[in-house]
C-alpha cells in the first residue's frame, strides 16, 4: 500500500514515523487530530503492539480516540493525566519561529489545551506547510453557537486595526448544516490573506465575546518534524532565537506493517 501512496501521504508517514521515536515507555502523551496524527497513532500502536510500548494518551478528538483504542493504545482523560510529557500533532501552516495556524480539522480548542498541558509539543507536517508569513490558509476561530453572527461581525470590526490583508470570514458548514465541534460549538474561518502579528491577533481575538479559542498556536511548539516523500525527515528546534535543522531517514518498509492491518 505504501507504494500507491501520493507523495504527500508519505511524507506525512515520514513525519509521524520520525516522531513517533521520541514516545519513550511510561509517558503520558497528546495525540493530535487530522491525517497526519493518524498515521502517528498507528505508528505508536504498532509499536505498543510489537515491542511492549507502555504509554497512556489523551486524544485531542473523538475520532483520534477511536483510532487510538482500535490500534490497542490506552486512552484516558485529559482529567485522569493531569499532565503529560509530549503532545504530537498536525499544523496547517508553520512558519520560522514554529508559530501555527491549527484546526483545519476542526478540533484546535482540545488541541491547544492538551498542547499547552504537556511538557513539550512536537508538530508533524510535511514541507508544504511551511510559510514565510501565516495566512494563506484560513484561521479557524472556535465560536459559542449563540450569536455567532454577532461575534463574526465583531470579529470583522477588530481585524480592522489589525495587520492583517484580507477581513472576510465564513461560518464552516458540514454539509448543509453549521460544522460542530466536540465541544459543540461552531467555526469561522477568517480569510486573512497574511497575519502580520499572530501573537497580537491571538489576544485580540479571544477578547471578542462569543470566541472560545482560535487556532494561532504562538510559543507552544518547541520541534517540527517535517516528512518527505522519499522517507526523510528535518527536525527543527528552537534553541533561543536560533532555528536548528538535524535530519534523520525513516524506514519505509516499516511502514507496510502498519499497512497490512488497515
Ligand atoms: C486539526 O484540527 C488540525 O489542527 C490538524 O492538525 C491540521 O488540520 C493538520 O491536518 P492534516 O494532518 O490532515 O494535514
Amino acid at each position: 500500500m505504501i507504494d500507491q501512496m501520493s507523495p504527500i501521504d508519505r511524507a506525512k508517514y515520514a513525519a509521524a514515523h520520525c516522531a513517533a521515536d521520541f514516545v519513550e515507555d511510561g509517558m503520558r502523551v497528546g495525540l493530535g487530530t487530522g491525517s497526519t496524527a493518524a498515521w502517528l497513532v498507528r505508528r505508536l500502536g504498532a509499536r505498543v503492539r510489537d515491542d511492549g510500548l507502555r504509554i497512556t494518551a489523551v486524544p485531542t478528538s473523538t475520532r483520534t480516540a477511536e483510532l487510538a483504542r482500535e490500534v490497542g493504545i490506552d486512552v484516558v482523560t485529559l482529567e485522569d493525566a493531569r499532565w503529560l510529557d509530549v503532545t504530537i500533532d498536525g499544523a496547517d501552516e508553520f512558519d520560522s519561529e514554529l508559530s501555527l495556524i491549527k484546526g483545519g480539522g476542526g478540533a484546535l480548542l482540545h488541541e491547544k489545551i492538551v498542547a499547552t498541558a504537556s511538557d513539550k509539543m512536537i508538530v508533524i507536517t510535511d514541507a508544504a506547510k511551511e510559510v514565510k508569513t501565516l495566512g494563506a490558509f484560513a484561521l479557524p476561530v472556535e465560536v459559542v453557537p449563540f450569536g455567532w453572527q454577532s461575534t463574526k461581525k465583531q470579529i470583522e470590526d477588530a481585524l480592522e486595526t489589525l495587520d492583517v490583508m484580507g477581513r472576510w470570514s465564513s461560518l464552516r458548514m458540514n454539509g448543509d448544516m453549521p460544522y460542530v465541534t466536540d465541544e459543540g460549538n461552531h467555526i469561522l474561518d477568517l480569510a486573512l490573506g497574511r497575519i502580520g502579528n499572530p501573537r497580537e491577533l491571538a489576544l485580540v481575538l479571544n477578547q471578542v465575546p462569543g470566541v472560545v479559542e482560535n487556532g494561532l498556536f504562538v510559543d507552544i511548539a518547541d520541534r517540527v518534524v517535517i516528512g518527505h516523500s522519499d522517507g526523510h525527515c528535518e527536525l527543527r528546534d528552537l534553541v533561543g532565537d536560533t532555528l536548528q535543522t538535524t535530519r534523520r531517514q525513516v524506514d519505509l518498509d516499516a511502514a507496510r506493517n502498519i499497512f497490512a492491518d488497515i
